[in-house]
């Protein structure tokens, strides 16, 4: 049971209700600057108790967070002072956009802050499932190791192999970056051709189908929508060379479970790396049982600098909007 937050006493200052705990340098900003009302036990909350939330404490503005549902009933609930909602996030297929422009309610997200860190993260996922990282983490601490031996956990070397990467926006480009570093070759798939200087050298595919045969890394990087739920199902896994591995850290719902886990089952995918999953946090269970998945509880953008740098930016959308400027950072 959450109860609702009561408008705080000082009235004279704008109402910002955090509907996460965020790293203390963000809240110590949010609490100097407004009327902040925190969520200190980190409670999850679903849409419908954010907008009691935000009823109960007369909010202005609301930072919201990825895992937070803010769907067409959520928003009509929020109290019509609610002028803002900027999320904790790049990503913003928590929020129903549609139901938020009818009402003339503000989104904001944070791109770039966490563009880095993201990319990093991919860079692990693709490591630690052609290398096996996990398995070999299991066997140690299951005191299942019985030494080295030539032929032990044996995984696929990345030098001169082929990363394609799905949706060549600041994220894909930077793990296009770090790919290179292993001596990876980018194909790359993207509404749009990029410019040379920033394709660096790397192949442009057209139609995202006809990519696949070439990945030997499969890396997906554009953002969940109606469009592209399940984007990589059966067929699409079908076309990628026997033991691809699979990268995700853009959202779950962009590939199809059942597919992957057969795929990684058949070995036509020999490891998946996977950030994000459908229906966080409870994903498919099947990725539990298989070895070669490698499997991380949505860390792409949890580093103290990154959270923090989205912190500032969402209260910098907030500063905007409640001063009556435009919001740097506006999605609707
Ligand atoms: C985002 O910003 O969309 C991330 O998934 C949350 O870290």
């Amino acid at each position: 049971m959450t109860s609702p937050a009561q408008r705080p006493v000082d009235t004279a200052r704008p109402v910002v209700l955090l509907t996460r705990r965020l790293p203390d340098a963000v809240e110590a900003r949010a609490s100097r600057d407004y009327a902040a009302i925190l969520n200190p036990a980190d409670e999850t909350l679903s849409g419908a108790a954010i907008a009691e939330r935000a009823a109960g404490a007369g909010a202005d503005a609301v930072l919201c967070c990825a895992g937070d549902r803010l769907d067409a009933a959520a928003i009509a609930a929020l109290p019509a002072g609610v002028r803002v909602l900027a999320t904790f996030s790049v990503g913003t297929d928590h929020i129903d956009l549609e139901a938020a422009r009818a009402r003339g309610l503000t989104v904001t997200n944070t791109p770039d802050v966490l563009t880095d860190a993201t990319a990093d993260i991919a860079l692990l996922l693709i490591l630690g499932a052609a290398r096996r990282a996990s398995e070999g983490e299991r066997m140690i601490r299951a005191d299942a190791w019985t030494g080295w031996t030539p032929t032990q956990l044996m995984g696929t070397h990345l030098g001169g192999k082929r990363l394609g990467i799905i949706g060549m926006g600041r994220i894909g480009q930077a793990v296009a970056q770090r790919a290179r570093a292993f001596g990876m070759t980018i194909h790359y798939s993207n509404r749009k051709r990029l410019p040379a200087e920033l394709e660096q050298g790397a192949t442009y595919h057209a139609d995202p189908d006809a990519m696949l045969a070439v990945c030997d890394v499969l890396s997906l990087h554009f953002p969940a929508t109606a469009e592209t739920r399940h984007w990589l199902n059966a067929e699409r896994i079908a076309r990628l060379p026997r033991g691809a591995i699979l990268v995700n850290t853009a959202r779950g719902s962009v590939v199809e479970d059942e597919a992957v886990i057969a795929a990684l089952r058949s070995g036509q995918l020999a490891a998946a790396g996977l950030d994000v999953f459908e229906n966080e946090p409870r994903l498919h269970p099947g990725y539990r049982d298989l070895p070669n998945s490698f499997l991380l509880p949505h860390l792409g953008s949890a580093t103290v600098e990154t959270r923090c740098a989205m912190g500032f930016r969402a209260l910098d959308n907030i500063d905007a909007v409640l001063a009556g400027r435009e919001a740097p950072d506006r999605v609707v």
